[in-house]
């Protein structure tokens, strides 16, 4: 790998679990800017296909930025591999609105699995603005638990939950959710980030609680920037591009059926293509295809927990 100018070098990194990986990157210029919510668009060589990301953290001081992903496609893959002192071909951001979080008093973060990856910067964005802060983590079981402490100090309480009940509480992030709200804790919001069926389930309890809620969504992005409409989405009715009028919307207002069904499409797809590749036939360029999703926080990683079933 080149160290040469405009090479975004990886300063640290860290395995979160045995499929999570958080690399510490050099990128000045989109550390400068970036806000909460928003996401790059990271490329492994001149032809290599476009993955977005979210920013899971910045630090503007030393003109760095975090990136948390799920090893599920080529191109993630590949990201894993790479070690400190190497570096990232093209990162191209920030790019999408930041989340509007802003006048919220008391905010419940929800975040499913590598959903995490971005529900964390959400939560400590609430808190640097003053918000009261809870968080609800779901993960599959206890292998996949990520970012415990960096949440727990984002937030004012912390509430791990697990699909098999091996660690914290057992049970779905749905059922957290309700028992909260039956205690008798209220939210000005709440901001649910992690795989479209547990963000579709935790819109029905909010919607029925008269709760408004943010979700950030993760369809598959090709070039990132409203141009090649794959990432569109149905919002009240209206097609929208995630990459440029989200990631973050109405979650009462999302067609999550329909967003289920193109996702499933690209996991067929995507299944294809490691078949090329098991079989030895092509290098799989398979631009955007299949990947997009998953790769992301959230993105190409709430594919896969779907698959994997981790969901609320
Ligand atoms: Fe192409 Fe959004 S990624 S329009």
């Amino acid at each position: 790998m080149g160290m040469g100018a405009g090479m975004h070098v990886i300063r640290d990194k860290k395995l979160l679990n045995s499929s999570v990986t958080m690399l510490e990157v050099e990128a000045p210029l989109i550390a400068g800017k970036v806000q909460p919510g928003q996401f790059i668009i990271f490329r492994l060589d001149e032809r290599g296909e476009r993955v977005p990301l979210t920013v899971a953290d910045y630090d503007r001081g030393k003109g760095t930025i975090s990136l948390i992903f799920q090893h599920v496609g080529r191109s993630t893959r590949l990201l894993s591999q790479l070690g400190v002192g190497d570096s990232i071909h093209d990162l191209a951001g920030p790019l999408g609105e930041p989340s509007h979080l802003q006048g919220i008093k008391k905010a419940c973060v929800v975040g499913g699995g590598v959903g995490c990856a971005i529900a964390y910067p959400q939560a400590k964005e609430l808190s640097r603005l003053g918000a009261k802060v809870d968080i609800i983590a779901g993960f599959r079981n206890k292998d996949f638990v990520i970012l415990e402490e960096e949440m727990r100090t984002a937030s004012d309480r912390l509430y791990i939950t697990t699909d098999d009940g091996s660690y914290a509480d057992k049970g779905f992030v749905t059922d957290k959710l309700l028992s909260l709200l039956d205690e008798g804790n209220e939210y000005d919001a709440v901001i649910a980030i992690g795989p479209v069926v547990m963000m579709k389930a935790i819109c029905k309890v909010t919607k029925e609680k008269g709760i408004p809620t943010i979700v950030s969504l993760n369809p598959i992005m090709i070039d990132g920037t409203g141009m090649c409409g794959g990432c569109r989405v149905k919002i009240g009715g209206q097609m929208k591009f995630a990459c440029v009028d989200g990631p973050d919307f109405d979650g009462h207002l999302v067609d999550f059926d329909e967003l289920m069904s193109r996702n499933s499409f690209y996991v067929e797809q995507e299944r294809e293509q490691a078949r090329e590749q098991e079989q030895g036939q092509g290098q799989g360029q398979g631009q955007g295809q299949g990947q997009g999703y998953g790769q992301g926080q959230g993105h190409a990683c709430l594919r896969t927990l779907k698959k994997e079933g981790a969901h609320a």
